[in-house]
Formats: C-alpha cells, structure tokens, sequence
C-alpha cells in the first residue's frame, strides 16, 4: 500500500488530500499539521474550513484511508510521498520584506523530513513557492541525506476556493514537474498513477522542475490580470456612458478572449493573487528584468485603485461625507461560498469608511465577527505603493458592528454596500431594506449582484461598477 503524507492541513492540503483518499481507496493518505485546533477540527463534526460538498467527501473516508494527526514526524517517516502544503506568505521583514515568498515554513518541513526520513521519499511541492525553490529543498535533503534518496517534483495546485471540490474532482490539468534524470522520471510516473485513479492521462502534465514552478505563478498572474483589466474598462466605462458588461460580453465572444472571468468588480483578493504576484515581481527584479516587474506591479496597482475608487465613489456620493452614518455592507469573505477572507476587499473598503468615521454594520454568512474585527485591525504591508486605506485602529473598531442577518445590518443605514456575491444577496427584500433605511438610501454594488433597475423603482439611488450612473452620481463625481 502507497503511503502518502501531506503537510499543511490548511485550505489546499485538506481537501486535497480528501479528494486523492476517496479516489484512491488503496491508498493511505495522512494530514498532518503542527497546529491541533486544526487537526481537531478536521476530526470534528465542524471542519475548520468552508468548502462546497467537502464534508461529504471527508465523512466518506475519514477514519477508513484518510488521517489527520499532529504527529508530524511519525507520519512523515512512514510516508513514501510526501506532500508539502504549508503557508507560504510574503516576506514582512529583512531582504525582499513585501514581496518576496516566507519560505520559513518550507525550510523547517524540509529539515523536519530530512531528520526523521529513514527510506527514500518522493517530496511534492504543493505550496505556491518561487520558481527554483526545488534546488533549495533538494540542497537541504541531501546534505542531510544519510544515504536516503530524495526525489523533489513540484505539483502545484490550481483549486479555486469556494469551487475546490469540483476543481478537484475535475481539473483542467494536472501539472507535475521533475528531474530530468531517470529517478526523476520514475518520481514522476509514481505521482502520475495516483492522479491517473480519476484524472484523463492527456490532462496530466510533465514538464521541468522550473517550468511546473512558474507555471503556477504565471497562472495566478494571468488570472489577477484579467481582473484588473476589467476592472480598469469598468472605471473608463463609468466616464463614458458604456456599460461594462456589455463590453465583457462582446469581447468574451472572440474565441481568444473566451467569456470567462470577465466580471467586473471592487478588486480580486484571497491569499493567493497578490502574494504572487509579488512574489514574480521580486523574482523578475533579482533577474534584472525590472521593466517585467513594473508590467506586473500594475496588475495590483489597479486592483488598488479599484478598491479606493469604490469607497471615494461612495464617500462623494452621500455628500462626501459617510461620518456618523450607518454604512452597511453585505459580505465579507473575499467571493461567495468561502468563509476565507485573506485580503478580502472588504477588509481594505471597511477600513476605508472607518477613516471616514462611519458606523459600519456587517453580515457574512460565512464570516465571523471575530474574524472580521482581526482583519481589521491587522497591520498590512506597505510594499511600495502609497496605502490609501489605513488599518482601523482599536479606538475606531467600536464604530464596527457585525450581525448574523442582512435585514438587522440594513436598518436604519443610509447606504449598503455589497462586496461579496453571496447568492442570497440576490434574493433579498429589499423594498423592505428600502423602508427601513434612512432617505436618500443608496446602494453600492461592488459585485454587479442587484438588478439595478428594479432597485430603482423602489426608490434607491444605485451604484454598480461599470455601469452607466445615475443622475445623482453624475452629479457627485469621485475623485480616485
Ligand atoms: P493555510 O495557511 O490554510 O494552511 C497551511 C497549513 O500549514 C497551516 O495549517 C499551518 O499550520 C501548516 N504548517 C505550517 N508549517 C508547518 C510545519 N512545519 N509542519 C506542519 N504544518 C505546518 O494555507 P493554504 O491556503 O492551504 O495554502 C498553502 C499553499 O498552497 C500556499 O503556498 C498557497 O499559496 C498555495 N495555494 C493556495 C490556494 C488557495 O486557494 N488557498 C490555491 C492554490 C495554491
């Protein structure tokens, strides 16, 4: 029996592993993690992370070929793969601090598996790491060797929260990178046959180390690109009478284009777009590829302005002041069907309303308050662009409420604003919102959810990205 370990029991090594268990009944598949309320709560009835159809796949082989421990090493020792799937954030101190990748947490598993190791192990590269990290690892290994042989492949992830399981059930590609020696190779066919339990061979890919390692960072890249090229159309859409939708759709139609992930929107955020990028910036800049690096650093430049575009338009609109008013918003998690929200747009637009001394009133179904008093008050890196949205500081945070229902949010608020696309903002009342708000009411739909028009009928003066405004907002320009 194939024995596989995973590091890291976080929003990638979880379901992951889950998806590789119950498609791989002969295999044994362990999670482990230093931190035991996680391990805890994946042995619970509540696992830490919200994921569509992922507890029924956990429940289906949890206890039978799938294992979660804070044994790290005992596991780890009995694994003949080894899956390295920790957090790999950016640097906040010291050289390349905000931008490029903390590989701490990489290094201390990369240790950890060469003293514990007493046969040889295949070590995949899960996490998102910059590209030549394997080289970093292998070094680490085999210095450390004690005779075993280390194979290093990188396979990076390309899930999307809030669609992981389907993603995982169903990749676009498989992509696994190795040596191009013949231990290499053999390394690669392993990995290969236990994706070939349930994925196309055609949509497993080998490549090179380096090729699998960039491959990774590229994609994110190209995928933030598109948002923030929308995004950039939605803001000449607005100056222009054009409606950004309508642009989407008819240059989504060139088949070169295709139609998706053209929606327009306050700004991307989760744990993974910004970082690397960043971390691709510091990699073009340590190759004296600086006019690269500057091609990419836009690419969350515009996701910035969008964000403070967002809270200007809202702030100039309700008299260019929000002070003292109610401001609700509706979704807090960076997208729908997520309860993540690592840099969330709503983190950077509520601090934004707060250093403009509104009463901000929050609901996410997903979102704790908790959570979301943590996100607020958390420093954020000042990388090299000028921060227009301040952390809140503890005196402000007491003008934040958060409340588990959108109606109890909206009472009394001058404004709403959406900024997460959780269906049920779709379906709300909300000629009832309407009469319990204060007049004028307003609405900002950072997430393009509302039907504009209807909301218009009952009365509210409506914002939605990209879209041709209204009278009032003509008349109210923002200034970004
Ligand atoms: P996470 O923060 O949810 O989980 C990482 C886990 O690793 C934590 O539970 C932490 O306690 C554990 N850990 C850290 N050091 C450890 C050690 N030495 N021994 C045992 N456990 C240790 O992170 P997430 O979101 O799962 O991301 C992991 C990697 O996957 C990152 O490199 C990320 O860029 C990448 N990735 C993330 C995606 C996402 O949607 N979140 C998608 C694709 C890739």
């Amino acid at each position: 029996m194939v024995k596989i370990c995973c590091i890291g029991a976080g929003y990638v090594g979880g379901p992951t592993m889950a998806v590789i268990a119950i498609k791989c009944p002969a295999i044994e598949v362990v999670v482990v993690d230093i931190s035991k309320p996680r391990i805890d709560a994946w042995n619970s009835d509540t696992l830490p992370i919200y994921e569509p159809g992922l507890d029924e796949v956990v429940k289906a082989c949890r206890g039978k070929n799938l294992f979660f421990s804070t044994d790290v090493e005992k596991h780890v020792a009995e694994a003949d793969i080894i899956f390295v799937s920790v957090n790999t954030p950016t640097k906040t101190r010291g050289l390349g601090a905000g931008k490029a990748a903390d590989l701490t947490y990489w290094e201390s598993a990369a240790r950890m598996i060469a003293d514990v190791s007493k046969s040889d192990k295949i070590v995949v590269e899960k996490s998102t790491v910059p590209v030549k990290t394997a080289e970093a690892i292998e070094k680490i290994l085999t210095h450390n060797s004690k005779g075993i042989n280390y194979q290093i492949l990188s396979n990076p992830e390309f899930l999307a929260e809030g669609t992981a399981i389907d993603d995982l059930f169903k990749p676009d590609r498989v992509l696994i990178g190795g040596r191009e020696t013949p231990g290499g190779q053999k390394a690669i066919q392993a990995l290969k046959a236990v994706y070939a339990h349930w994925v196309p061979e055609e949509n497993i890919i080998t490549t090179n180390l380096w090729s699998a390692e960039l491959s990774k960072l590229a994609a994110n890249a190209f995928l933030a690109q598109r948002i923030s090229s929308v995004n950039a159309m939605s803001a000449l859409c607005e100056a222009t009478g054009a409606d950004v939708s309508e642009v989407s759709y008819a240059i989504g139609k060139d088949s070169r284009i295709g139609p998706k992930f053209l929606n327009a929107s306050v700004g991307f955020g989760g744990s993974c777009f910004q970082k690397d990028i960043l971390n691709l910036v510091y990699i073009c800049e340590c190759n004296g590829l600086p006019e690269v690096a500057n091609y990419w650093k836009q690419v969350i430049k515009i996701n910035d302005y969008q964000k403070s575009r967002f809270v200007n338009r809202v702030v100039s609109s309700m008299f260019n002041t929000v002070s003292g008013k109610k401001v609700a918003v509706l979704g807090f998690a960076f997208k729908k069907d997520t309860g993540d929200t690592r840099e969330a747009p709503a983190i950077d637009v509520c601090n934004g309303l707060l250093g403009d001394k509104a009463q901000v009133s929050i609901y996410d179904p997903q979102v704790t308050g908790e959570q979301i008093q943590r996100d607020l008050a958390m420093n954020k890196f000042d990388w090299d662009h000028p921060m227009h949205l301040q952390p809140t500081s503890p005196a402000a945070l007491k003008q934040v409420s958060v409340v588990w229902d959108a109606y109890e949010a909206t009472k009394d608020a001058h404004a709403v604003c959406i900024l997460t696309e959780w269906e049920e903002f779709k379906k709300l009342d909300y000629q009832k919102i309407f009469d319990n708000m204060q007049k004028p009411a307003f609405v900002f739909d950072g997430r393009n959810v509302v039907d504009a028009a209807k909301l218009r009928e009952i009365g509210f003066i409506v914002y939605s990205i990209g879209k041709p405004l209204d009278a009032w907002l003509k008349d109210m320009p923002a200034v970004a």
